[in-house]
């Protein structure tokens, strides 16, 4: 952690060393050139000397040569396949089926820059690539490329604050509690995510809901400015005021605008917390599901309150877990009164600070496990709320043969103050009208032991959230929007967004990355145009 002085404004962070700021990627961009600019002349490059840019995708010589190259620049920062840092990158993912893939080569960038030479490397020689920050998100391929070049941020980890911290600038190395952790003594935080190891990178691109949600909005809605490495290479800071377009693309748009290397955030006081789970059982889950309504019902009236509530169960009982977190270290909350009214067989309500909250949440989601994120959003109804917890029930017995399954559907909101503050500095490419009110956000989350149980688990879900969809429409409750940052890789995020807000992000795409360098070349995850896997499970 160090303290930076503020010379002309936060915007002075971006384009350092470069000096061609002025066009982002011209109609004669020449991938050449752009390196030399970087101060790497390909033709020095052993690996690059008989290699032909020219050469088609489907050449694998590419990612070898995009590999040596990187090397034989940065040596200690790439790790072959089977080295330690190698194993180390695939070994420490949250999912299995990240973990599987593998990688032509790690590359552990330490300065801005050094991410610009890669993805010029990889335009170069036509290699894949992918970026990891925190490394959460479930499904293969979405932060690690099979056979390409794996950007990995570890490296890239610095928390600063400005001359007067009300803006801290977090590189995509941190996961939160690296970032809470580094703030606490300053009596500061940001709104960022709940639990410990998540990463920066993603979360924030996706949307972020935080403790903080009700009081300040979603993550992306708190962001002064990006630091942005664009597919030519070129460093740009999109904040309200430069680069707006892409400032607004980049709150929700996932990782089709470019690699983010400084996420630059409002801070907001550090809070003392109170909260934990009041377990309960089913004789008790009308109730529970009232509370949980009244509670999102009433987030405008008390912003310290954040809940969700998850249901599963645990050797053949029912159970749900309510999460009721309080952003101050008051003894009962009026705002949770029902809840506690409600027999519970198990509360660990504690105070505790910010990074021990995010610690304790850490151990609910162990690593190394075959994972599922599915979430869908539907309007806020209690009846119906009532119903899918009953459906959810009924269906996990199709899971009942699966090896080690633990599906859990977790209810939360996306309140009426969420969703007002979507609106800030210009707004976010997510698409929510904040009239409509608030909004049922939901998803099913489950692990497994064995990669030949996948299609049944990827069945069980789908036909239950098809049975959930169907009951909305008729009903009239149904909502089209994805949760980018829980959706699986069956999903489409993008489109959920809207025919314009999709329209105006693939126009912003065009803009700064006019080859869809992002969206091409980095083919993992929610690209603009459809979802990673289509077709049956
Ligand atoms: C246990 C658990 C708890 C969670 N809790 C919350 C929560 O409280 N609130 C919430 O909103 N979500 C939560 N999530 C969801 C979480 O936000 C997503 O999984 C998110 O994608 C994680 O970000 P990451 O950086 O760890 O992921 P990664 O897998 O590293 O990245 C996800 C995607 O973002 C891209 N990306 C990463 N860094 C960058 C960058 N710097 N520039 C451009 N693209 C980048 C990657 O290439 C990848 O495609 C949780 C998930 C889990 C598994
Ligand atoms: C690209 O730039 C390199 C180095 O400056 C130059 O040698 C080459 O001719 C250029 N290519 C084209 C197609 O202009
Ligand atoms: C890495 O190890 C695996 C398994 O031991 C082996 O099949 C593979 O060929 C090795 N790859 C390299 C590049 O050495
Ligand atoms: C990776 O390296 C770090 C730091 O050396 C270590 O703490 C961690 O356990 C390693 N993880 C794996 C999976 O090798
Ligand atoms: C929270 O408040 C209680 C009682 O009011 C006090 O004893 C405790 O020290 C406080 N804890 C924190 C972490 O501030
Ligand atoms: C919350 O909601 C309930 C039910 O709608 C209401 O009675 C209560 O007064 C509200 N206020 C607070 C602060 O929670
Ligand atoms: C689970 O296995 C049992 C015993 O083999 C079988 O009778 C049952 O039909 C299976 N259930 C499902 C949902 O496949
Ligand atoms: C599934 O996993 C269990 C536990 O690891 C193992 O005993 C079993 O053989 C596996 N089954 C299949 C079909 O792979």
């Amino acid at each position: 952690m160090y303290i930076w002085t503020l010379v002309g404004g936060l915007s002075a962070v971006g384009g350092i060393g470069l000096s061609y700021a002025s066009a982002i990627e011209p109609d004669n961009f020449n991938v050449t050139s752009a390196l030399e600019n970087l101060g790497v002349d390909v033709s020095k490059i052993p690996a690059l000397q008989s290699f032909s840019g020219l050469q088609s995708r489907s050449n694998r010589n590419g990612c070898a040569a995009a590999c040596e190259s990187l090397s034989f620049l940065f040596s200690t920062k790439v790790s072959a396949q089977n080295s330690t840092g190698y194993n180390n990158f695939t070994g420490s993912f949250w999912s299995v089926q990240q973990e599987e893939v593998q990688p032509h080569c790690v590359f552990r960038p330490t300065v801005n820059t050094e991410v610009s030479t890669a993805v010029l490397l990889s335009r170069y020689t036509d290699c894949e690539f992918a970026a990891r920050s925190g490394g959460h998100a479930a499904f293969t391929g979405a932060s690690s490329a099979p056979g390409g070049i794996s950007i990995w941020f570890k490296d890239m980890n610095e928390v600063a604050l400005n001359d007067d911290k009300s803006v801290a600038s977090i590189q995509p190395g941190n996961n939160w509690l690296s970032v809470y952790s580094a703030l606490e003594p300053y009596g500061l935080a940001v709104i960022g995510g709940r639990a410990a190891s998540i990463g920066v990178g993603g979360f924030m691109l996706g949307g972020g809901i935080s403790y903080h949600s009700n009081l300040y909005g979603w993550a992306c809605d708190n962001v002064q400015s990006f630091e942005v490495v664009t597919a030519s290479g070129v460093i740009v800071t999109a904040s309200e005021f430069s680069h707006s377009d892409l400032y607004w693309a980049l709150r929700g748009g996932g990782n089709n605008f470019g690699l983010v290397t400084r996420y630059n955030l409002y801070t907001i006081p550090c809070p003392e917390m109170r909260g934990g789970a009041r377990t309960f059982l089913q004789t008790e889950f009308t109730d529970v599901v009232n509370a949980f309504i009244n509670v999102a019902n009433n987030a405008s009236a008390d912003g310290h309150a954040q809940q969700y509530v998850a249901f599963l169960q645990t050797g053949g009982t029912n159970l749900a877990l309510a999460e009721l977190t309080y952003t101050k270290n008051v003894t009962n909350p009026e705002i949770f009164k029902q809840y506690r009214s409600i027999p519970a067989v198990a509360d660990t309500t504690t105070a505790k600070t910010l990074v021990q909250y995010v610690e304790y949440l850490e151990a609910d989601n162990p690593f190394g496990l075959r994972e599922v994120y599915w979430p869908i959003t539907v309007h806020l109804n209690e009846d119906f709320a009532n119903w899918i917890v009953e459906v959810f029930y009924s269906m996990i017995p199709q899971v009942a043969n699966v090896t080690g399954s633990q599906p859990v559907v977790i209810y939360q909101a996306i309140t009426e103050p969420m969703l007002k503050k979507m609106s800030n500095f210009g707004g976010n490419a997510l698409g929510f009208d904040a009239s409509t009110g608030p909004i049922h956000l939901m998803h099913l989350s489950c692990w497994w032991t064995n990669e030949s149980d996948d299609a049944i688990v990827y069945s069980f879900v789908n036909s239950f959230w098809d049975k959930v969809i169907t009951q909305a429409k008729s009903l009239g409750l149904d909502n089209d929007y994805i949760y980018m940052n829980y959706a699986s890789m069956f999903q489409d995020p993008i489109a959920s967004y809207g025919d314009s807000n999709k329209a105006l992000l693939k126009s912003i795409a065009s803009k700064y990355d006019p080859k869809a360098i992002y969206q091409t070349l980095q083919p993992g995850y929610f690209k603009l145009d459809g979802a990673p896997v289509t077709g049956s499970f």
